[in-house]
């Protein structure tokens, strides 16, 4: 019997959230340019520029608790933490977009991904991350790692790239990403390193985490 076209689910193209999600489940990362509409990133941008000017950023550290701490080779890069009970209208659309991907992920990758951790990033000229995992020595519940970039017109020869070791086997092989306004970079954050190289000029990026409850083994 022939199937009666009204009896097939509508057919409607992948949201971009639905797109991303089956980037990450094929390859563990993606590259994903225009996120969010080009008035949002500025208004974004804006923001951070503001906070930053105003001294809001705060010196990052390298690993958790009370192992936290300042080092200088590993890491230079600034950052003002974002509180969820407090988003100016412009981060409230940003969590509200990063909300629809995670219901993607969840629905299509079965991640039970619960909470979203936030924080904006400047690098200053001559500023780094040295490589390094986003997961803390593979413990902790960061899942996926999620770097919307807020730069305008940045060029190849404005540097800070961030270079992502996607063939684990293949370190030379690795993928460098400009951080162009609006553009979203996903990726596992216990299976790739990753690292930012010095930038020329001031470099601003809003960087999430979407964590996972931990298990029974932690
Ligand atoms: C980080 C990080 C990458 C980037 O904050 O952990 O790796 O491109 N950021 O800013
Ligand atoms: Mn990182």
């Amino acid at each position: 019997m022939a199937l009666h076209a009204s009896s097939l689910p509508p057919k409607r193209p992948p949201t971009l959230p639905e797109q991303i999600a089956a980037t990450l489940a094929d390859q563990g990362w993606c590259v994903t340019d225009d996120f969010l509409p080009p008035l949002l990133v500025c208004q974004l941008r804006q923001e951070a520029q503001q906070r930053w000017q105003a001294g809001h950023f705060r010196r990052a550290g390298v690993g958790r608790g009370a192992e936290l701490r300042l080092r200088d080779e590993v890491r230079t890069d600034r950052v003002a933490w974002l509180d969820p009970e407090a988003l100016s209208a412009a981060q409230r659309l940003y969590w509200a977009e990063m909300e629809q991907l995670r219901l993607a992920l969840n629905q299509m990758l079965f991640l039970g991904l619960y909470a979203l951790e936030a924080h904006l990033a400047v690098y200053p000229p001559g500023t780094y991350y040295r490589k390094h995992l986003d997961q803390f020595r593979g413990i902790g519940a960061r899942t996926l790692s999620c770097v919307l970039y807020l730069n305008e017109a940045w060029q190849e020869e404005d540097g800070g790239a961030l270079r992502i070791d996607t063939e684990p086997e293949a370190p030379e092989r690795s993928l460098a990403v400009l951080p162009k306004g609006g553009r979203l970079v996903t990726f596992f954050s216990a299976r790739f390193l990753h690292e930012v190289e010095p930038a020329q000029r001031e470099r601003f990026s809003l960087t999430g985490w979407f964590k996972r409850r931990p298990g029974p083994r932690g």
